[in-house]
């Protein structure tokens, strides 16, 4: 798999400092006490919903990381369960059972959905690529099954989806050369459609549920590869979009971070500030920081300094969230070190998440529950 950042440099910002200054505390929706330490009844003290991506199949069975999940979280993301191979693996055929099953425990516990995702290049069904490859699916064609796929989604979850994350990972990376637009033009679905399917997307499922937050999603666009090349694409063409009365309302960073490259924190906290100036919501939907391990089932960092950088730049990734107002979540990539999609896919890396592999909190954990702790109280948010 591609390296997702090249480089950037570290700095520390003040915004431990900024957040103690903020006065007065606000009661939020789930009313959890004083005493309650979870990171979603930290959040709620601020209106920021804290999230984590679910294997809906391990819920119920497996009682520690059910109760992680519906004691920690005021948010949920399904990892896999509502992508289109999984909703659609035959052609015309719905699967919807695990979706509905990770929308029913997320009632249940108090929790907002958010749907990932409608339109992106990876993981679609078989039926959908070697048809479009064989040409026995033509570009029109293509796009009507694209509106269907939309319109059917979108439509089953109605009313139980809080954040769509509409359209993912579309635009050129710094190492690549973009379009005009700065859209991909190797992505799947610009390649075959044109730039023009992502204000389509945005207008089908607004027209399907017209209540959903409707986000754009990617990684890189908030300066972590080194440039803020990719932030300027993402900004001019959504600016653009609003402009054309796109329904859009907001931009999910995914915050995967590896402590190899550093972090400007700076950098993507006034980028953050730049999208929510805007107009739009902001949203961090997949964060984790990964570091060199011993191996992928203990995932020991073998970098000594990595058990500090990796809580530290966890810190960060929350505290930008928190000092910009129209970020409404944060969302962790995953419940624990052991079912992370890092070992699988980043060589010899791990050590993600807040809990480790044997479920146990990190001190990445205890950190943002410090973050959270400081920022209670802060008057910033209209719209958890
Ligand atoms: C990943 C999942 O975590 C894995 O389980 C799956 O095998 C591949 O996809 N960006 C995204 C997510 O938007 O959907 C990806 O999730 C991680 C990168």
């Amino acid at each position: 798999m591609k390296q997702l950042r090249r480089r950037s440099t570290l700095v520390a910002t003040g915004a431990a400092a900024a957040l103690l200054l903020i006065p007065a505390a606000v009661a939020f929706a789930n009313g959890s006490g004083g005493s309650d330490t979870s990171l979603r009844a930290l959040g709620s003290k601020q209106g920021l919903r804290i999230g984590t991506a679910v294997d809906a199949a391990r819920l119920g069975g497996d009682k520690g990381y059910t109760d992680i999940v519906a004691g920690q979280f005021s948010t949920v993301t399904a990892e896999n369960a509502m992508k289109w191979e999984s909703v659609e693996p035959s052609r015309g055929v719905y699967d919807w059972t695990a979706a509905d099953q990770l929308v029913r425990f997320a009632r249940q516990h108090g929790q907002a959905v958010r749907g990932h995702t409608l339109m992106w290049h990876n993981q679609l069904p078989s039926w959908l690529t070697t048809g479009v490859a064989n040409g026995s699916i033509s570009d029109a064609q293509l796009r009507d099954i694209l509106h269907r796929h939309v319109t059917d989604e979108v439509t089953h979850f109605k009313g139980k989806v809080w954040q769509w994350d509409v359209v993912n990972e579309v635009f050129a990376n710094s190492w690549e050369t973009p379009q005009a637009d700065g859209l991909n033009a190797d992505d799947f679905w610009i390649k075959h459609l044109g730039s023009g399917i992502v204000g389509d997307v945005f207008r089908w499922a607004h027209k399907a549920d017209p209540k959903a937050l409707l986000m754009y999603n990617d990684y890189n666009i908030t300066g972590e590869d080194g440039t803020n090349a990719k932030f300027q694409a993402v900004y001019d063409f959504v600016r653009n979009l609003r402009e054309q009365g796109v329904p859009i309302d907001g931009i999910g960073e995914q915050g995967h971070l590896d402590t190899q490259y550093g972090f400007d924190a700076q950098r993507y906290q006034a980028d953050l500030q730049a999208f929510g100036d805007l107009g739009l919501k902001v949203a961090v939907t997949e964060a984790d920081v990964r570091t060199f391990v011993d191996n992928p089932t203990d995932q020991v960092p073998t970098d000594s300094l990595a058990q500090y950088a990796q809580p530290y730049e966890f810190s960060e990734l929350l505290k930008g969230c928190e000092l910009v107002k129209q970020c409404i979540s944060f969302t962790v990539w995953g419940v624990y070190d052991g079912d992370s999609w890092i070992p699988g896919t980043f060589g010899g890396e791990g050590y993600g998440l807040l809990y480790d592999v044997n479920l146990k909190p990190k001190t990445a954990y205890s950190t943002l529950q410090q973050d959270l702790r400081l920022a209670a109280g802060a008057p910033r948010h209209t719209n958890g």
